[in-house]
């Protein structure tokens, strides 16, 4: 059983493919999919989408009830309170929580119609397809080539390393800074700079979505804002999702936002679900619900 440190790593084994084809998947598209929204100038096309989707730690129900949908080549944001569920709405994107025992959902979860938890799905033929970046960078100890060139690797990209390795530091925005020092281990560089490098290695298996979660809460302002411009230029590329606790950033860089919130249950604990979901400037200036209103204004959270 690989760990779940492999797969953040995007080195798990290779699991029994079984009869997935989510390339094909890619071109898939149901036409009556729209997110819901009020703007008319999102992308049409959808390219996750949550119905009704409830996530269970064990007996415990984290999130309850979550209908999205996340557009193609636009950045969406998830934002709300400690502990409301963000992580795990994201994790739910890529199968990740699989890893985690006793974890398991009702409802569904579709990437292009294709719905991920099939029994016919492979799930790390998901996570290459919708790929991870965490919070804490996390290079492996190698060099700087061998981050990018390792993972290609292992999952059987045949591709000439040198130039995919220039590639995805390229669009990565880091090549210019390392392209002198590409045997250097990957854990000397600064955060920012080890950050970019594992969305260098993210994208490096070109994957079509990339989820970060707060992918900028261990950087500095200047590292972060280079990573926002990243994010800005890969979204031409891919589609982005990010959970970030910085409500500045979610409005300088999501096209859509999904704020969820927490409620008390009877048992004592705290259950996760979406309250409002939307473009990014009707959420922070005209809210519909008032709870949404006073976590974007600071009122809580
Ligand atoms: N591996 C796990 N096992 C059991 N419960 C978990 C696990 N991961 C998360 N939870 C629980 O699920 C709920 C939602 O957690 P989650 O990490 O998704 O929240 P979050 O919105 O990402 O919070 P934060 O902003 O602090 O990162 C919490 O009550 C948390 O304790
Ligand atoms: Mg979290």
């Amino acid at each position: 059983m690989p760990s779940i440190e492999d797969h953040e790593r995007g080195i798990a084994p290779k699991q029994k493919k079984r009869g997935l084809n989510l390339t094909e998947g890619r071109q898939r598209q149901q036409p009556d999919e729209k997110p819901q929204n009020d703007r008319e100038d999102f992308s049409d096309e959808i390219v996750l989408r949550t119905e009704n989707l409830t996530a269970y730690y064990g007996k415990f129900k984290a999130i309850e009830g979550v209908t999205m949908a996340i557009p193609k080549n636009q950045i969406t944001a998830l934002i709300g309170p400690s502990g409301c569920g963000k992580s795990t709405i994201i994790r739910c994107f890529n199968r990740l929580n699989d890893l985690i025992e006793g974890f398991h959902i009702d409802g569904k979860v579709y990437y292009y119609g294709q719905d991920l938890y099939d029994k016919s799905i492979d799930p790390v033929a998901v996570r290459r397809r919708i790929g991870m970046v965490f919070q804490k960078p996390n290079p492996f100890p190698k060099s700087i080539y061998d981050n990018i060139a390792y993972g290609a690797r292992v999952i059987g990209i045949k591709q000439d390393m040198d130039e995919l390795v220039e590639t995805s530091l390229r669009r990565a925005a880091l090549w210019d800074e390392v392209k002198d020092k590409l045997k250097t281990n990957g854990v000397a560089l600064s955060g920012g700079q080890q950050q970019r490098l594992c969305i260098a290695r993210a994208i490096s298996v070109n994957p079509d979505v990339v989820l970060m979660d707060e992918p900028c809460a261990s950087l500095d302002p200047i590292s972060t804002l280079k990573v926002e411009d990243l994010m800005r230029e890969l979204k031409k590329e891919y589609s982005i999702v990010i959970v970030t606790h910085n409500m500045q950033q979610a409005t300088r860089i999501a096209d859509v936002t999904a704020f969820f919130n927490a409620r008390e249950t009877d048992q004592g604990g705290k259950q996760g679900y979406l309250v409002e979901f939307g473009a990014t400037e009707k959420i922070f200036n005209e809210p519909t619900k008032k709870a949404t209103k006073q976590y974007v204004t600071g009122q809580f959270g």
